[in-house]
């Protein structure tokens, strides 16, 4: 079955609202009409609103990077999926390695912020991944199995819901997984949502990130289970991310 390409930048805790407005100027722009990958912004929370209005009418969707669990009340700090939903997101990451080791996201946490985003109308893009010592000692698919435990014991995904598997070795530090190596990983993923169900097993995208750049992005993006990327540091220059998009084709 067919899955249409996702390519999603993650412009983690940068920008100013001026730099925000033209970088989401930029990809709109160059995006054009494309419909044969979908592509995803994900700014800081209070750039949101700047790229929103950006990117209105445009190719390119809108996306937060992580969500509360809770639906609204006395959670300082916290942002509801629906406040994100009603600012224009479609897409929201969860559980991003930076979440799960700087903020001490649980995978159970992770798992219930994508169930949120779902039931406000996003698309959650759940992240999982292993540390470099997990896969020195052979457990990588262990420790992705064991961060989707929480979706298999409730035997669902929500809706639509993306994966982005990003190796935390590979992230921000130029060292990307080989091909061969995200295909493996991707596989088994797809292994394990297919004990939900195999429909939406076949139908889930499954992103790679870590050190995506244009010079590496087509060798990955060719592997059968890889179906995009999820981007970082090079999502931060609108003419890399773009060619980063264009590499799906
Ligand atoms: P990177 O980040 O592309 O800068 O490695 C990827 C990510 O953290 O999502």
């Amino acid at each position: 079955m067919a899955r249409r390409p996702l390519v999603v930048g993650n412009w983690k805790m940068n920008g100013t609202l001026e730099s925000a407005r033209q970088l989401a100027r930029d990809i709109a722009a160059g995006a054009g009409g494309v419909t044969a990958v979908g592509i995803v912004i994900c700014p800081p929370h209070p750039l949101l609103g700047t790229v929103a209005t950006e990117v209105d009418g445009s190719s390119v969707s809108l996306g937060a990077q992580t969500v509360s669990e809770f639906a609204q009340g006395a959670y300082t700090g916290e942002t509801s999926a629906s406040m994100l939903r009603e600012i224009g997101c479609e897409f929201v990451i969860v559980g991003h390695s930076e979440r799960r080791q700087l903020f001490g996201e649980s995978s159970a946490a992770v798992a219930a912020k994508a169930q949120a985003a779902g039931a406000a109308g996003m698309v959650p893009i759940i992240c999982v991944g292993e540390v470099l010592e997990d896969r020195q000692r052979g457990a990588t698919i262990e420790v992705v199995t064991a961060q989707l435990g929480p979706f298999v014991a409730n035997g669902a995904l929500p809706s639509g819901a993306v994966i982005a598997y990003e190796p935390v070795w590979a992230i921000g530090t130029g060292e990307t997984a080989t091909p061969e190596q995200a295909q493996d990983v991707h596989a088994a993923i797809r292994g394990v949502l297919a004990t939900i169900d195999p429909a939406v097993a076949d139908a889930t995208r499954i992103l790679y990130g870590g050190s995506v750049k244009p010079d590496n992005a087509r060798e990955l993006f060719l592997m059968a289970d890889v179906d995009g990327g999820l981007i970082g540091g090079a999502s931060l220059k609108a003419d890399e991310f773009l060619s980063i998009c264009g590499a799906t084709a």
